[in-house]
């Protein structure tokens, strides 16, 4: 049996090499590392996919946050509501341009904000919602955009974990990540669309709004050397974007996959009291970016021990909510109440799921944790 790791690149990559390698040499023969035809190219097919008017590649999806609350032009002191069950970088940008994080609590089922208690938390200077799409699966989108527009508050839909997802909408599918004003992603190589380095997108059907966008990843700049507003240096390189060209047509096949290892476990983990497997929300597919376990009873850190002497792997994502970091504590938010944010905090556990896993694989993962529910049952 192969090594198990939470994520396997390197058989990933073995399936797609040729077609990989010969993309990458043919930039660098080419010579057009920067915004060359393969970022346009790319730019296009990404559009297409998402059905989106605009596909803005940039180098990262935290810079793709950035850019998004940049665009809106918000002003120092200016609330963001978000959640702290997320990768730091959602409420990071949020920070770090002058504004105010402020945090909801997610529902226990989805892990996604709780759309119940949104409402409450809007003031006169609340400017943006940034949902964040977690593990996989779309927050309650419909909830969001009616509270966003009764408020006159946009939605900046934080999609690097959610890309590929469809969100099932009264009048039909529409991807996850396309129905706020602005979506960002990231092409992280972990991601369910990973380059083989960094890079983010930006999406929006906001002619206006992507102007703008498009502006600020090349600092700030209408036309060359003319700079009409402050900007970043925030480029997708040609190399990834003729990766990702590849990987992208391949994205709804690793969609399958994951959610086939996603049933696999479901299964298996039907049978004991104590592991509550992932619960697939009504409004989105599920593209299982992490397959996450809430444990009730069990001993999280002796499971995840107990499988590391198995070499099976698994994550706690994340160990720290967002609102009881270090780097937030001048917002006082360690006090935020937040009650299931705290509480899944000390019982989620992430088991690998990727791409290429084998049924071996996933046995050998299914009976290690039966075996620990044997011992400590
Ligand atoms: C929810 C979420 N938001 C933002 C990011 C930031 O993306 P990047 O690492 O590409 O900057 C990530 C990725 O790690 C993420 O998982």
């Amino acid at each position: 049996m192969k090594d198990i790791q939470m994520v396997d690149l390197k058989s990933q990559y073995q399936k797609i090499k040729p077609a990989v390698d010969k993309a990458i040499n043919e930039v660098i023969e080419s010579a057009q590392f920067i915004n060359g035809p393969e970022v346009k190219a790319f730019q296009s097919e990404m559009e297409a996919y998402l059905v989106v008017k605009h596909v803005i590649p940039c180098a990262n999806g935290t810079d793709a946050l950035q850019i998004a609350l940049m665009a809106l032009g918000l002003k120092p002191g200016d609330e963001v509501i978000t959640t702290s069950f997320t990768f730091i970088a959602t409420v990071e940008v949020i920070a770090l341009l002058g504004l105010k994080p402020i945090f909801v609590d997610v529902d226990k089922d989805t892990f996604c904000i709780d759309t119940s208690k949104i409402e409450e938390a809007i003031t006169n200077k609340t400017k943006a919602i940034v949902p964040v799409h977690l593990y996989g699966q779309a927050a309650n989108m419909e909830e969001i955009l009616s509270v966003a527009k009764k408020h006159n508050i946009a939605v900046v839909e934080d999609n690097a974990q959610a890309i590929g997802s469809d969100y099932h909408c009264a009048d039909g599918n529409q991807k996850a990540g396309t129905l706020g004003d602005v979506g960002c992603t990231s092409f992280f190589p972990s991601k369910n669309l990973g380059c083989y380095g960094d890079g983010g997108a930006i999406f929006t059907n906001n002619d206006e709004l992507a102007a703008k966008m498009r502006m600020i990843v090349n600092h700030g700049q209408s036309k060359r050397y003319y700079h009409d507003m402050v900007g970043v240096n925030s480029r997708l390189d040609s190399i990834q974007a003729a990766v990702l060209r590849i990987k992208l047509r391949e994205l709804d096949n690793y969609i399958n996959a994951r959610r086939k290892v996603a049933d696999y476990y479901d299964n298996f983990f039907a049978q004991f009291d104590g592991i509550k497997t992932p619960v697939r929300g009504s409004q989105s597919r599920h593209v299982f970016h992490q397959y996450t376990l809430t444990l009730e009873g069990i001993d999280r850190d002796a499971l995840n021990q107990f499988l590391a002497e198995k070499g099976i792997p698994s994550m706690i994502y994340y160990p720290v909510p967002a609102h009881k970091q270090k780097m937030f504590s001048a917002f006082g938010s360690a006090e935020t109440h937040l009650p299931v944010t705290d509480w899944l905090g000390e019982r989620v556990l992430s088991l690998p799921i990727h791409t290429e896993m084998e049924e071996e694989q996933l046995a050998h993962i299914c009976n290690g944790v039966a075996d620990f529910m044997k011992v400590n049952a």
